[in-house]
Parts: structure tokens; sequence; C-alpha cells
């Protein structure tokens, strides 16, 4: 085929690569929805582990099936003394991301079973998985700074458990429900790049852990789940509400950098996830201490300045990284840690992807169009100097 006749589709834009009755975008209306349940009416009424359970069956729970599935994630959360060693030998100054990533690939060998991809074993690896991210994100970093590992705590909720684990403090249900909420905003946003990475994986019958691994490596990066902690060291950079004019121009109207939580692929209109958090942040900034408060201010300052931009005349705007990092700042967590909750939650959407796309699986593999040089003569290494 000629180059002419060939359509090349960089970054895959606009490409449909499946069925999927998972999650639907509608990126004009701004609505969210997860299996059919409207994600603005989850965000406020459901909690992470209901969400869980609906993106794992496809459906809700009823009383039943939801008092077992609580049982078993608290039957899961602890970790086994073999990996709270493996964890306590990992070099100190790796990244807590690249350190899940390495840990929930250990914890796939230990549990043995990440080959059998039928739809029951693919649940069970996943709410063990789930279930253990709190004390997997909290001892890879506490045993960074040598702080004491805590025990994850039967009275709690998955966000509840990841608050009291990573600080060691007692939060209120706000802010456990605030986190609550980010769990539910983060859980699935359709074929993504790291959902995309999980199935393609999953697609060549490799096993669970290793398909939630190429997950993990996809988020890592700052186009996609590291934005949040860039843009919170974007806050912490511009160190106030009066530095945000000058850093616009130097910085953004200059076009040297790109402002970190703004855009999306899909959206040219505000993400549908970012009022939540905007409305938990407007009404729970008087709680904020003095340096939370005044990074949100930072972080409100430059989304004015960049809605009155050349940004907001192209349609990008703020996405949900842009706004959880102001949450999870408030709500004391230690800046490390924000990609992998983004990656914990995430796992369940990436799940459900991985089952339904192996339901009716075809092999990933797509064509490059070869552009380089052709014929060329072998020289022998003596002869090439
Ligand atoms: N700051 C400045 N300019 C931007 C930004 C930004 N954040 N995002 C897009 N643009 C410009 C870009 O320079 C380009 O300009 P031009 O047409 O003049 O060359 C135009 O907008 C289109 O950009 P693109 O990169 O072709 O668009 P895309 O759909 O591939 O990009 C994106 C999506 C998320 C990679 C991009 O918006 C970006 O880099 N944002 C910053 C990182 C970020 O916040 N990522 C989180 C994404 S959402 C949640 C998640 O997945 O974690």
């Amino acid at each position: 085929m000629s180059y002419e006749e060939v359509k090349i589709f960089k970054g895959l834009k606009n490409i449909y690569v499946a069925e999927s009755r998972i999650c639907l975008i509608d990126h004009e209306k701004g609505k969210i929805y997860y299996y059919g349940y409207d994600l603005d009416e989850l965000a406020v009424k459901s909690s992470f582990e209901e969400v869980l359970y609906l993106l794992l069956y496809g459906k809700l729970p009823n009383r039943n099936e939801y008092r077992e599935f609580i049982d078993s994630i608290k039957d899961s959360m602890d970790l086994p003394l073999k990996l709270r060693s493996y964890i306590s030998e990992l070099p100190r100054d790796i990244e807590v991301m690249e350190a899940i990533r390495t840990v929930v690939s250990y914890l796939g060998n230990l549990r043995g079973d990440g080959l059998d991809l039928n739809r029951e074993s693919i649940i069970d690896d996943a709410v063990d998985l789930i279930a253990k991210m709190p004390a997997i994100i909290s001892y890879i970093y506490r045993a960074r700074y040598g702080y004491s590992l805590l025990k994850p705590r039967d009275d709690l909720s998955l966000a509840g458990n990841l608050l009291y684990l990573i600080t060691g403090n007692e939060y209120s249900d706000v802010d456990i429900n605030g986190l609550d909420m980010s769990l539910i905003l983060y859980a699935e946003h359709g074929m993504n790049a790291s959902t995309f990475a999980s199935i393609v994986i999953a697609s060549t019958g490799s096993d669970y852990y290793s398909s939630i691994v190429g997950g993990i490596a996809a988020l890592r990066g700052p186009l996609h789940g590291y934005a949040n902690t860039a843009a919170l060291e974007q806050f912490i950079e511009i160190g106030g509400p009066e530095n945000v004019e000058e850093w616009f121009q130097k910085h953004i109207v200059s076009r040297r950098h790109r402002l970190m939580g703004f855009g999306h692929r899909l959206y040219r209109i505000h993400d549908p996830r970012a009022k939540h958090y905007e409305r938990w942040l407007r009404e729970n900034i008087d709680r904020f201490d003095e340096d939370a408060k005044r990074v949100v201010e930072t972080a409100f300052k430059l989304y004015e300045v960049a809605m009155n931009s050349f940004l907001a005349d192209k349609g990008i705007y703020p996405n949900c990284d842009y706004w959880s990092a102001q949450m999870y700042y408030a709500l004391k967590l230690p800046k490390e840690v924000y990609t992998p909750i983004f990656a914990m939650s995430r796992i369940s959407g990436w799940t459900a992807h991985i089952m339904e796309y192996i339901e009716d699986n075809v092999l990933i593999r797509p064509r490059a169009y070869y552009v380089g040089e052709r014929d060329k003569k072998y020289i022998s290494i003596d002869d090439r100097g």
C-alpha cells in the first residue's frame, strides 16, 4: 500500500478499538456513566466499595451481596509477611509508583493464580489486590521514611484506611467521604492510555497481574496519572496567588510548558468530574490549615487566569487531576501517594475492561507504516572502521 493510501492515526485519536458496556463518556454534554449509572449520582450517593462491585460484576449489589463483598475486602486488607519483607528490602530512593509496579508484580508471583483468566478468578485477584492497595501504598511510603507500619483497620472503609495507614492520623467523615468520592471519580474512564495498555497485555493471553502492572506503568506518565502530582508541584512552585500572573506569562503564555492538570484528549468542555472536587474544596476551605489554604487559593487563582487566556479559547480546561491534587494536599496526603491512589482506584476500571475484552478476545496487533531506508548493503564490522 502506498503512503498516500495509508491513513495513520497517531495516538489512536478517535479510533474505536472495541465495543464496551462499561463506561459511556458523553464528552459534549459533559456526562459520564458507569454501566449506565450517572457518575454525578454515584459520586454523591454511592461508596467506592459499591462502585467497585458495580465495575467487577456489572450490576449494583443487593444487601447480602454487598455484605459478603465487604467481608472479602476486609479479609484481604492485610499484607502477608513475605510481601512486607519484600517492601522493606526495596531501595529507599525509588519513586512510590515504581515501587508499586514492582510490588504488584511480586504479589502476582505470591498468589500464583493470575494465569487463570476466567471471570471468577480475575474478580478474586482484583478484590484481593484493591483491598491490599491502602497497605501497599502506605508501607512503601512509610518504609521509605522509616516510619512505623500500621495495620489496616476493620472499622474503616478503603478510603478511611488509605488516610489512616498513610498518615497515621484520625480523619473526620467529611474527609473520608471526600477521598471516597475521589476514588469513585477515578475508578473508570473508558479506553484511556492505561486501560488500553492493560487490554493489550491481556489480549496476548498473558496473566492478570501483568496486565495490571502494564496499566500502572502507563498511568505513571505525566500526560496521564502523574498529572495530579505534577499539578501539585506546580502550585507549590508558584508559591502563592500573588505570583500566578507572572508565572503564567513566563511558563504557559511563552509556550515553554504545559499547564499540568489542564486539557484532555476527549473534552473541549469542563471535565465532568471536576465540579465534584471544586464543590468539596469550596465547602471545606475554611477548615484547611494556612498552608493548604494557600495552595488551594493559588490553584483557584491559576484557574481564573487560565480561563481568561488562550487555553480557554482552545477548549483546554482543568481536568480531574487539577482538582484531586488540591483535595489530597488539603487532606495532608504526601504528594508521593497521589498517583498511587489514582492507580488503586483505576485497577477497578482496568479489571472491568480486561474481563470484557477477553470474553471475545482478538490479539491487539496494529501496524506501523515503514518510512525508513531500504535495500542497504551489509558491510562486515571489520570493514566499518
Ligand atoms: N497546557 C498548554 N497547552 C496545552 C495543554 C496544556 N495542559 N494541553 C493541550 N495543549 C495544547 C497543545 O499544546 C496543542 O496546541 P497546538 O494545537 O497549538 O499545538 C493543543 O492544545 C492540543 O494538544 P494535544 O497534545 O494535541 O492534545 P491531546 O488531546 O493529545 O492532549 C493531554 C491531551 C492530556 C495530553 C494534554 O492536554 C496535556 O498534556 N495536558 C497536561 C497533562 C495533564 O493534565 N494530563 C492529565 C490528563 S486527564 C486525566 C488523566 O488521564 O490523568
